[in-house]
């Protein structure tokens, strides 16, 4: 495994209490691998981010049984070490609305020929000859390298950064949501470089979005996130012919398909838990239509439930009659 974290947690200490934002996260990306972290907005997938690249706050206490990078464990590493070896030359990132964090002021090719700079002994020549290789595999133009960001689209800067990430060739580029304030068209271009990037550079990448189109579209193997826990993880095919998790049903009813295209869209009722005073029970329960009290009694164990596949539901026996009634609209708005 290229990145294996068990048991990871993360709790925010604030005045008024703690958030468990991530609360038992088991991850595991192989080589050359995608991996797609997908959940609905405030479920912790970018805490889990900022957790691996050491980019939480103060504030912030991370835990976890391992968090092992090739055969390095994260967590005894200094941030010396961490700084100097793993991040930006490792294990980079290309953060949630990166395409609003270049200076506006200075050239972009210059922004990136400072940041390998930072990283690196060699000269601005020699950055900047690199710049425009990875200009080249991202797909913009050399004479780009000396225009300001405000003369590059969303997506051109979206590129820009993820061309900033690839530097090093890292073994592991992280994406925060990478498409999303991107039109449909741009996103759609986005991802197939994402794909070309892939193929090119070889590194593994660990997508996150709450786009489950994305992720179908992109991702080789998928982690379902919900209220700070992995609800579902499995091979990206059967992930969507056949969901376990009654979570990933409805997410898969509320996100068009292209294999379905007229089928009406169905919305989760409800919101997510409010994690500075989780529910006792299944994270889901008070959102779920299949909830039985025993689900708001414990927390579902995490079950295998086929090849390379696992799911934190209680009602797995049943899962036949729970897809058949998820399709239904009845079912979640009745
Ligand atoms: N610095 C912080 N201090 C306290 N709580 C935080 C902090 N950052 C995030 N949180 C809380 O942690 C939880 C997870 O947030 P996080 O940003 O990881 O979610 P996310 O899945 O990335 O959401 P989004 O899709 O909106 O980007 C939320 O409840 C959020 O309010
Ligand atoms: S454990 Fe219960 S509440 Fe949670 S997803 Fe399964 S059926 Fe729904
Ligand atoms: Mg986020």
């Amino acid at each position: 495994m290229l990145l294996e974290a068990r048991n990871l947690r993360v709790t925010y200490r604030g005045s008024n209490g703690s958030v468990r934002a991530v609360d038992g996260l088991d991850l595991a990306i192989g080589e050359n691998e995608v991996f797609g972290l997908v959940g609905e907005s405030g479920c912790g997938k970018s805490t889990v981010v900022k957790a691996l690249l050491r980019l939480l706050p103060p504030t912030a206490v991370i835990e976890a049984d391992v968090l092992r990078f090739k055969d390095q464990d994260l967590l005894a590493l200094s941030p010396r070490r961490f700084r100097g070896e793993i991040l930006m030359r490792q294990i980079a990132l290309v953060p949630q609305s990166a395409q609003n964090s270049l200076n506006p002021v200075l050239r972009t090719g210059a922004q990136i020929v400072e940041a390998i700079r930072a990283h690196s002994r060699i000269t601005a020549a020699k950055a900047r000859e690199r710049v425009v290789e990875l200009f080249d595999i991202v797909g913009l133009q050399p004479e780009l390298v000396d225009r300001f960001p405000h003369e590059f689209s969303g997506g051109m800067r979206q590129r820009a950064m993820i061309a900033m990430s690839l530097a090093f060739e890292p073994a592991l580029l992280v994406m925060d949501e990478p498409t999303t304030g991107l039109d449909v068209l741009v996103q759609e271009r986005l991802l197939g470089r994402i794909r070309e990037i892939r193929a090119r550079v070889g590194s593994s990448i660990l997508l996150i979005t709450h786009d489950i189109g994305v992720i179908a579209e992109t991702a080789d193997r998928v982690g379902v996130m919900y209220a700070g826990q992995m609800v579902e993880c499995a091979p990206t095919p059967p992930l969507f012919a056949e969901p376990w998790h009654p979570y990933t049903l409805g997410l898969k009813n509320a996100f068009p398909s292209i294999l379905d295209l007229g089928r009406e869209l169905i919305s989760i009722p409800g919101s997510p838990p409010d994690l500075s005073n989780p529910p006792i029970g299944c994270g889901f329960g008070e959102r779920c239509p299949f909830a039985l009290d025993d689900c708001h009694r414990e927390r579902p164990a995490v079950v295998a439930v086929g090849p390379e596949r696992i799911s934190a539901c209680t009602r797995t026996a049943d899962i036949e009659q729970i897809r058949v009634a998820a399709a239904r609209k009845s079912t979640w708005h009745s």
